[in-house]
């Protein structure tokens, strides 16, 4: 039989989740996992739409043509592989799509090699962790737009909606999906490390037990500021260990994983001369967090500077106000990556719909993104959201409250390397002068390398030592 109208290959969670939502919404789905048992397990709990399969062969026979099938596997080679088993069973027009964090330079190359073999491959983004795979999760299709309209019926289903509108949208050719999933992930670093950076303020300088700061973060999250991870903030620090009854997050041990993605944008960041200097910061906040020798050899060496006392109420409210600072500054330099791929690589991102897909679904969904798709919307060819007038409007009633909390950081020896990044940021963009005067005299200096001058149009060189 060949009634199956989606595949699903890799069951582990987001796979399952995936296929549960594709068949709650009336898809016929058929599935199919590396190791049987994990398929079987889906198949006893028994949904009417779903089917699942012990060989590929039959798996991908069970499937109407064009074939569409989405692979739920892990990032990196396994992709490839999969892809060469696969090219056995397929024709000319199936459909294969990533819906992993794959680097989206990977994707441009199998996408490129797929065409050659005639058949079409998409690289999806798909954000929302567990919970918004099987309910509805943010997705960010990318790859040939008549080849994306296709699957679109099936995303746009199962996809979170916001206002009614799904959050998906056809991002643009071969890796756009992915990259954008990568920014988003790397703005995800951002925003978790500016709310670590918040706690930690808030309990070593203001003093505030777990359970006062959860109040706080619920108030925000009655704010502008409201956000999937401002909530998850306030829940994860009201949790109790079922075992000992200590509050959860103090049991966990204080170094900080990750996957690459955050790390990607960074390089990616570099690559492109743009400045993420907000995720960069939070990538290396979890890179140090590792350093365990060096960390505890310090912390015998330097003890804590002496803190003055602050007024709880006040200080709170600096901090809620330089972390709102912080976050728009995070998206700025993340949208702003975005506007400079979407030049380089012929994309043609609209970002307004971007901002819009990210409101629901996704982890980094977040009120503020309505401020961010309205700006853009407004105005297509914004350089850069900074210099739009609402943003300008909060950073200028924002900013004294990021001098004086990232000042106090610094005082009170808490680490905010995200904080102080976007005070730095702004500060460089704010100053006559940056001192880059003086690194072109050095460059000449040693290496001949030329200046320009104020006052003389042309390239100069002098003659430092005669
Ligand atoms: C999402 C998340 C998801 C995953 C990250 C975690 O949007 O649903 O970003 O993709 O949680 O990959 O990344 P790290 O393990 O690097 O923190």
């Amino acid at each position: 039989m060949t009634n199956n109208q989606i595949g699903i290959l890799g069951l582990s969670t987001m796979g399952k989740s995936l296929a549960l939502n594709l068949a709650d919404h009336h898809f016929k789905v058929a599935g199919f996992n590396r190791t049987y048992h994990v398929t079987q397990e889906i198949i006893e709990e028994g949904h009417e739409n779903f089917e699942g399969f012990e060989e590929l062969g039959d798996f991908v026979a069970s499937l109407e043509k064009p074939r569409k099938i989405l692979l739920m596997i892990k990032a990196g080679d396994a992709i490839d592989q999969t892809c060469i088993q696969l090219m056995e069973y397929l024709e000319e027009g199936d459909i294969i799509m990533d819906g992993g964090n794959s680097y989206f330079k990977d994707t441009i190359r199998r996408h490129g090699y797929l065409k050659d073999k005639k058949i079409n491959y998409l690289g999806i983004g798909i954000s929302g962790g567990e919970k918004g795979a099987r309910n509805g999760p943010s997705i960010m299709p990318g790859g040939d737009q008549e080849v994306v309209e296709v699957v679109l019926p099936f995303l746009n289903a199962i996809a979170a909606k916001k206002d009614g509108d799904p959050c998906c949208t056809y991002i643009g050719p071969d890796g756009a999906g992915h990259y954008v999933k990568m920014v988003h992930n790397g703005i995800e670093y951002a925003d978790m490390q500016l709310l670590v950076e918040c706690y930690l303020l808030l309990k070593h300088i203001g003093h505030f037990t777990n359970a006062e700061m959860a109040l706080v973060f619920e108030s925000w999250n009655q704010t502008a500021l409201k956000s999937y991870l401002v909530d998850i903030t306030a829940k994860i620090l009201r949790e109790k260990d079922e075992v000992t009854g200590s509050e959860l997050v103090d049991l966990i041990i204080d170094k900080a994983s990750q996957k690459g993605t955050g790390k990607w944008t960074s390089i990616e960041t570099l690559e492109q001369d743009q400045n993420t200097s907000l995720i960069n910061a939070a990538v290396v906040a979890r890179v140090t967090s590792n350093f365990d020798d060096l960390r505890f050899a310090y912390q015998q060496l330097l003890d804590d500077p002496m803190t003055k006392e602050v007024n709880p109420y006040v200080f709170q409210e600096e901090v809620r106000k330089a972390y709102y600072l912080g976050k728009i500054v995070a998206y700025a330099q993340g949208f702003g990556l975005m506007k400079d791929a979407s030049k380089r690589y012929h994309w043609n991102l609209d970002l307004g719909k971007i901002a819009s897909i990210f409101r629901a679904g996704c982890i980094i969904q977040a009120d503020l993104l309505n401020v961010i798709m309205r700006s853009y919307a407004e105005n297509k060819d914004l350089e850069n959201l900074l210099l739009d007038e609402e943003i300008i409007r909060i950073v200028k009633r924002n900013i004294q409250s990021l001098r004086v909390v990232t000042s106090l950081s610094i005082r009170g020896g808490v680490p905010s390397p995200v904080l102080t990044s976007a005070m730095t940021y702004l500060d460089q963009l704010r100053s006559k002068q940056v001192g880059a005067n003086l690194i072109q005299a050095q460059r000449d200096f040693f290496g001949a390398h030329t200046f320009e001058r104020i006052d003389q149009e042309g390239i100069n060189h002098h003659e430092w030592e005669k």
